[in-house]
């Protein structure tokens, strides 16, 4: 074994990065014979100084981010900061510098993963980003290398813990949503702020990450579509329970039947109870993929928190110590395909649609009407009359599958007609 050991600085030691300080230091031993050289950590820069931080030596912590990057003798960098800046600005630095990027920044990846992927190669050097997307799960490395003999079509998952602790919670006590929000705050899965969870964007970078590394093409946060789970009701869970089904927030990226074009896209759904995805609780994450050759794989565990996180950080940093070691680089960028991201219009998939409709003769014809005029086909039709005795029935319509732009343009036209008193809700139906 070399003797000199490789050196990290690690930038952030909140939550994730404290783990990562404590995981290199009470496993160095072993850290050392998986390499073959030991990692000494180098340098910490934080933004309290002042913080105690246990098992860290204080002479390593540094507020001058900056400088710790620049040194010059740094072989790896672990960002574990989150968001773009100073993130992008330390991580560049860090490539120009000589040194390999280990990251956790989901938000940067999906936003600036090309020029990162770019800088790193132009450099020589490696970057990788297991924990950015689900936590510890490993997911990353097996769309990289395992599956990079076969051809992924699909990749559905469940990549947001909170959103997943909130659904999960709704369905097994038939609480509302501000209910199960309040408990998934108060247990301290959800932020004080939970805009980035519920409203999908954090689930919206991880499927730009995902798809890109899954149809070797460019996904751009913005490419994705996103839909929240905030208007997510108990009747909503009342219905699903009803056809069999679950809700949930899932992350969906597909490759076009015909190949060329792919989709991303997040929303919650109602899912079979037959699916495996149904059966993830709590706030744990799961990633279902669906290939050529291998068939269904499914991808399961903790999608968040400090020690899984820093588990698949720690990977990535054994991953690239043994490169550095080797004189080699792991898997770069492999956007080669440049395949053109489809808008959500073009998305084919079923629908759930509840209608409050007025209950007397003929309803229900211009209703399917509406459906067969927009070339949208209807699998089921349930009603069920008012006990309020106001002449008002909800429909419930379930669809073939149709694309979005027919969906949404039937929509519309049922809210034109004066027997449809209110579209009470609309959900995709997927995993079938
Ligand atoms: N806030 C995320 C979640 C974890 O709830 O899953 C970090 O991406």
């Amino acid at each position: 074994m070399r003797t000199r050991p490789l050196k990290v600085a690690l930038l952030g030691c909140g939550v994730v990065g404290s783990e990562v300080a404590r995981i290199m230091t009470t496993h160095a031993d072993d850290l050392a014979a998986r390499i073959g050289a030991p990692v000494e950590l180098a340098g910490v820069a934080v933004r309290r100084p002042s913080k105690v931080r246990e098992g860290i030596d204080p002479a390593l912590v540094t507020t001058d981010a900056t400088a710790l990057v620049k040194r010059g003798d740094i072989d790896v960098v672990v960002e574990v900061i989150g968001g773009i800046e100073p993130a992008r600005a330390l991580i560049t630095t860090a490539f120009e510098h000589g040194a390999s990027v280990v990251s956790a920044n989901k938000a940067l990846l999906a936003q600036d993963g090309a020029a990162l992927h770019a800088l790193a190669e132009e450099q020589g050097k490696d970057l990788y980003y297991e924990a950015a997307v689900a936590g510890a799960i490993p997911l990353i490395r097996p769309l990289r290398e395992s599956l990079a003999g076969d051809k992924v079509n699909r990749v559905l998952g469940i990549v947001n813990g909170t959103t997943n602790f909130i659904l999960d919670k709704m369905d097994s006590t038939g609480a509302g949503y501000q209910e199960a929000l309040d408990e998934a705050t108060a247990l301290g899965y959800a932020e004080a702020d939970p805009t980035a969870d519920v409203e999908g964007f954090d689930a919206a970078a991880k499927a730009a990450i995902l798809a890109g590394i899954a149809f070797h093409t460019r996904v751009r946060l913005d490419d994705v579509y996103r839909e929240g789970m905030t208007e997510v009701t108990a009747a909503d869970f009342a219905s699903a329970t009803r056809m069999g089904c679950t809700i949930k927030l899932l992350a969906i990226c597909e490759r076009a039947a015909d190949g060329g074009s792919v989709t991303a896209r997040v929303h919650p759904a109602m899912i079979p109870l037959s699916h495996p995805l149904a059966s993830v609780r709590g706030a744990y994450n799961a990633v279902f993929v669906e290939s050529d050759a291998a068939g269904q794989l499914m991808f399961y565990g903790p999608g968040a928190g400090g020690a899984p996180t820093a588990s698949a950080v720690l990977g990535d940093l054994v991953a690239v110590c043994r490169n550095k070691l080797s004189g080699a680089t792991g898997p770069g960028d492999s956007a080669y395909t440049q395949l053109p991201v489809s808008p959500m219009g073009e998305v084919v998939t079923r629908y759930h649609i509840s209608l409050d409709v007025a209950d007397k003769p003929g309803v229900l014809a211009q209703v399917a009407t509406v459906f067969a005029e927009h070339g949208v086909s209807i699998d089921t039709v349930r009603q069920q009359g008012r006990q309020d005795g106001g002449g008002e029935a909800s429909l419930v319509v379930v669809t073939h599958r149709a694309s979005d732009a027919s969906l949404n343009g039937t929509v519309e036209a049922l809210r034109n007609l004066d027997t449809v008193r209110g579209v009470a809700s609309i959900m995709r139906v997927e995993g079938e």
